[in-house]
């Protein structure tokens, strides 16, 4: 009940180019099931570098920003959707430091990756930027809303 009356976020989750090169989609999303948040879109994707552009437009700006480009868009990505309680903050949690020596061990990046820009997965920072890129990175109709017929334990 006191559950039900908390604010559900969406958050969108990609692996990167790097991740799915690795062999670590499967090891990635399993960090999120286990967890206890609810999957609604998910799809192997090749993005176009306008889309890589407009995902990342905040960081127009930097000095990394053509290198970001370019590694985010030299291999298929996996979009994913999650949506739950307190999604988007724990997330970033699991995920762990951008930079992937300063992560804490236990953390996607800390456990699997060693570069900045070789960080092998994207989490969104905010409940705003959740739903501005699921709706970026997901064709009306790929956004999949549905109730788990038995999981009183998630939220
Ligand atoms: P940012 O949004 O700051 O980090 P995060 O992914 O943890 O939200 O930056 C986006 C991506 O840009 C980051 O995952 C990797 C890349 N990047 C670099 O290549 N060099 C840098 O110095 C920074 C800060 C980021």
């Amino acid at each position: 009940l006191i559950a039900s009356l908390e604010q559900v976020d969406q958050t969108y989750i990609m692996v990167k180019p790097d991740g799915v090169q690795r062999g670590l989609v499967g090891e990635i999303i399993s960090r999120f099931e286990k967890k206890g948040f609810k999957l609604t879109g998910l799809k192997l994707f090749q993005c176009s570098k306008e889309l890589a552009e407009e995902h990342y437009k905040d960081l127009k700006q930097k000095s990394f920003f053509p290198k970001l480009i370019d590694y985010i868009t030299s291999g298929p990505v996996v979009c994913m959707a999650w949506e739950g309680v307190g999604v988007v903050a724990s997330a970033r949690k699991l995920i762990g430091a951008t930079d992937p020596l300063q992560a804490e061990p236990g953390t996607i990046r800390g456990d699997l990756a060693v570069q900045t820009g070789r960080n092998v997965v994207h989490g969104s920072d905010s409940p705003e930027n959740g739903k501005r890129e699921i709706a970026l990175w997901f064709k009306e109709g790929e956004v999949c809303e549905w109730t788990p017929v038995q999981a009183p334990w998630l939220r």
